[in-house]
């Protein structure tokens, strides 16, 4: 029944130049272009059309490029005219035409192009370190502050245009964090931008349209700078707490300006600009923010202001070099969501408390009315103690406060700009009394496209995917972080490697792979070693290498390419990364002749956090050693790379395991883990599989049916369970909400996810000090089957990036109803089944040019058949259970 009658129009959608919506600045001039489609009609052909003018592009001509049609729907296709230029903002449209030759165009999508290193003339610049002599050097004790924190820098420049530009494009960045001012208004809606590399080797800078901000006579650019990830406070090292990359923040601006006669005209940042200190006092990641409002200094960013003790900067030099300047590669982070409190009470000690009902990254947006002097602090945790005090003490060093002082004379609006907090509860006390008073949570993020909803007839599973969303959400702020409340905040690569195929189903995460395998790509060491987090210099204060990865950690990029690939079918990033997976490959061969992986594990830390027995760490690291070379062997065959090295080497690798773990009928430790990992990365010859299938399930009914797995052996529970002791004992484990499980921290109130089993419970309480966040997304790793097989949306590599589909929905009367839509590469998928009496009515949608491959769960048929494809369009399936 593929279709309706009335076929709806096709339709372009979810454009991207490499990788992102709106690219604000490319790193290659020949960018890739991708697209989806949506609609029911017949795909015919696909035309890209790219040009300066924007009309043109929407009618469907292109002055720089027209690919002219081409078969289907050939995305992501590489653009193939000349070099883009630089500099420009240009645009470019989709137009797709059905088999009835009927044309649907897109609306336009913008690129900008940026700029090339030999472009930049701006000049790093900072506060001074030393004052020019005879300036004198202000005095004031107000910025003193117990965590040696910096106030922010403001810095503002001047200038005069002769007439109103008719193109004003600013290129910014900095070493540390910016804020951009022009002509009295703040620039864009970026946030904690340009986000967080290695500053040593690499900064990314953005570009924002300012034509509009601009105007004939006097204007003023202005920035505010703070510390951020370059010398602000991060990570858990008390002996080094800030100054990782450097001591001061520096910042880096460009403005082009165009006039109607094609005259062009640039300001840029140099030793023109001046300096000074307002109203943040400090403003640090684990700190928190210090205002005073007193301070303030209205209009400081317009033209017309007068400039009253601002200094001059200082053009500054970057230590140990000036680190390569590339355009943003994923959307910067943003503020994505506002939340109310939902209730207010009393701690014993009179601290007001709000309970915002959801655990967050992000900040407060504060309304209040005082006298001028009067000091609000601002404190945040993630839970509150028995007696409904804060929960503060798994922070460890992070303070996670913020004080406003108000200025007085009516109601006025705090937010910090260079801080962010995990929380979900905020404890509000003043020095007087303050009228008027609102707040709001913020949560912020990198500003990845949403692609997927999910619902299900069970409440629970329901708070399991939002608890999922959120922590992802939480965590995805420049690079993929642990957490982000207390003193860590780090990009800890084997969290994001279980994680990353859930997290492709809620948000786009093309670009921000890409970008953060950068990061790792930068922190790899000669010998081909792959760090632990990325970027990884905070983490080695006493020497300036990389910390080296441990198993399943340092395999992160490995198996983020795979991801990547079968995901959304874009060969490019596995073209960058094959050398370097080549070297980190050979490295650890070279280190482990045997094939057993147990030499230069560094900080091996096995199945991390888990609960029960612990799993033989030399199993891990070999087992992951064989998915790694299963995975090459499929990269391989996409580059057209020889195959044999990586088939070869798993095939002598799988010979070791089996020698060295396998013995009398189990595998060495005997753990859930290592079944799970043998089961999924299919480690054990065909023959024995069903016998380690029979011990696992086993030892989950010795556990009562509760998983005892850490980071490492969670991914592979449910699928494995699924696949080889039945959907229903899956089901049992999603349901269960007793300790250990998901359910169990959602009983006890989370609304993310724990990064352990024992985060809190009822007999002992708060699990120590020493590490015990709730916002920790690795647990969360569950959701990719959820999505995979609880929905049925699943990739499939024979048909990458969505074009073919694998679906194997799981029927089970506890969930009631799914009702999912995916947004993939190739367009919006949706699968929503439910029981209709003793049937079950599944309605599929599959997007033009795709197809599924169905396997329906064991017992049920259509027309007595199990296994069957489904073509792209509208199908309604009523399923019938066998006898
Ligand atoms: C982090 C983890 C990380 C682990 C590795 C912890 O402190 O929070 O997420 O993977 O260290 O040891």
């Amino acid at each position: 029944m593929a279709g309706d009658d009335t076929a709806a129009a096709l339709r372009p959608v979810a454009l991207r130049c490499e990788l992102q919506a709106e690219p604000r600045g490319l790193n290659d001039l020949l960018p890739r272009l991708s697209w989806g489609c949506e609609g029911e009609a017949d795909l015919a052909a696909s035309r890209v059309v790219l040009g300066v003018d924007c009309a043109a592009v929407v009618s469907g001509q292109g002055d720089l490029w027209d690919s002219g049609w081409l078969s289907g729907t050939p995305s992501p296709l590489r653009y193939a005219g000349a070099p883009l230029p630089r500099d420009a903002r240009l645009w470019w449209s989709v137009g797709l035409r059905d088999g009835q030759g009927a044309e649907t165009w897109s609306e336009p999508a913008p690129i900008f192009t940026g700029l090339d290193a030999a472009d930049w003339e701006a000049e790093w610049i900072a506060r001074y370190f030393v004052l020019p002599a005879g300036r004198e050097v202000p005095q004031d004790s107000a910025y003193d502050n117990r965590f040696q924190a910096r106030p922010a820098d403001y810095m503002r420049r001047t200038f005069d245009l002769p007439e109103a530009p008719v193109r004003a494009l600013v290129y910014v960045s900095a070493l540390g964090l910016y804020e951009l001012h022009v002509n009295g208004q703040r620039i864009g809606r970026d946030v904690m931008a340009p986000g967080w590399t290695d500053y040593h080797t690499r900064t990314e800078y953005t570009v924002h349209d300012v034509t509009e901000h601009l105007s004939a006579g006097p204007n003023a650019l202005g920035a505010i700078l703070g510390e951020g990830w370059y010398s602000g406070r991060i990570g858990h090292n008390q002996r080094r707490a800030g100054n990782h990359y450097g001591g001061r923040p520096a910042f880096l601006c460009q403005l082009h300006v165009e006039y109607a006669d094609g005259q062009t005209q640039r300001i840029v940042s140099d030793d023109r600009w001046r300096t000074r200190q307002g109203p943040v006092c400090y403003s640090d990641f684990l700190a928190g923010e210090m205002y005073d409002a007193r301070r303030e200094m209205p209009g400081w960013d317009a033209a017309g202001f007068e400039e009253v003790n601002w200094q001059p900067v200082e053009v500054f030099t970057p230590d140990p070099g000036a680190p390569h300047l590339d355009a943003a590669r994923a959307p910067l982070a943003r503020e994505v969501a506002t939340l109310e409190p939902q209730s207010e009470t009393r701690a014993p000690d009179g601290e007001r408390i709000f309970d915002f009902g959801q655990n967050l990254a992000g900040y407060l947006s504060m309304e209040v009315e005082a006298p001028s002097g009067t000091e609000i602090r601002l404190r945040h945790a993630e839970r509150l103690d028995e007696a409904g005090a804060l929960y503060t003490a798994n922070l460890r060093f992070a303070v996670s406060e913020d004080i406003y002082i108000c200025k007085g004379g009516g109601p006025e609006r705090f937010t910090p700009r260079f801080t962010f907090h995990g929380f979900q509860y905020v404890g509000l006390s003043a020095s007087g009394p303050v009228e008027g008073l609102s707040l709001r949570a913020i949560a912020i993020q990198s500003d990845l496209p949403l692609t997927g909803s999910i619902e299900t007839g069970n409440a629970m599973v329901n708070q399991l995917i939002s608890n999922i969303f959120w922590s992802q959400r939480g965590n995805f702020l420049a690079v993929p972080t642990d957490c982000p409340q207390r003193d860590e905040r780090y990009g800890w690569s084997a969290d994001a490697q279980v994680f990353w195929r859930t997290a492709g189903y809620f948000m786009d995460v093309s670009a921000f792979t890409e970008k953060w395998l950068q990061d790792m790509v930068d922190g790899q060491s000669a010998e081909g070693i792959f760090p632990d987090v990325a970027p990884t210099k905070p983490l080695n204060p006493y020497r300036l290498t990389p910390q080296p990865g441990a198993p399943a950690w340092g395999d992160a990029p490995v198996i983020l390419c795979r991801d990547h690939w079968l995901r959304y079918g874009d060969a490019e990033l596995l073209r960058r990364m094959w050398a370097p997976l080549v070297a980190w490959m050979d490295y650890i061969e070279r280190e482990n002749p045997g094939g057993i992986r147990e030499r230069s594990v560094h900080n091996n830390y096995g199945d991390w956090l888990s609960i029960g027995p612990v799993t033989d760490r030399a199993l891990v690291a070999t087992a992951y050693w064989i998915h790694l070379a299963d995975i090459m062997g499929m990269l391989a065959g996409v580059l057209q790379e020889p195959v044999d090295r990586w088939s070869a080497l798993a095939e002598r690798l799988r010979a070791a395991f089996l020698a060295r773990f396998w013995q009398e009928g189990s595998l060495s430790g005997d753990t859930q883990t290592a079944y799970l990992l043998a089961l999924d990365f299919a480690l054990l010859p065909e023959a024995l599989r069903p016998q380690a299938a029979a011990r696992l399930g086993a030892l989950l009914d010795a556990a009562d049916g509760h998983l005892q797995t850490g980071f490492l052996g969670v991914r592979h529970l449910a699928p494995v369970v699924c696949d080889w002791l039945g959907p229903e004992r899956a089901v049992d484990l999603l349901l269960k909400d007793t300790y250990p499980s998901w359910g169990f921290s959602i009983r006890h109130g989370a609304t993310t996810i724990w990064e352990r089993w024992d985060g809190w419970t009822p007999e002992k309480g708060f699990q120590s000090t020493a590490m015990n966040s709730f916002n920790h997304y690795a647990y969360g790793a569950v959701g990719e089957w959820i999505w995979a097989r609880l929905a049925g949306i699943d990739w499939n590599a024979a048909g990458p990036g969505y074009r073919r589909l694998a679906m194997r929905p799981v029927f089970d009367r506890r969930i009631g109803h799914v009702k999912a839509r995916y947004e993939a590469a190739t367009g919006p998928v949706q699968s929503a089944w439910a029981y209709e009496g003793e049937a079950v009515v599944w309605e599929v949608s599959l997007p033009p040019g795709t197809s599924a491959e169905v396997a329906l769960p064991e017992g049920w048929s259509r027309d007595g058949q199990r296994a069957f494809a489904l073509g792209a369009g509208r199908h309604r399936l009523v399923l019938q259970p066998a006898g």
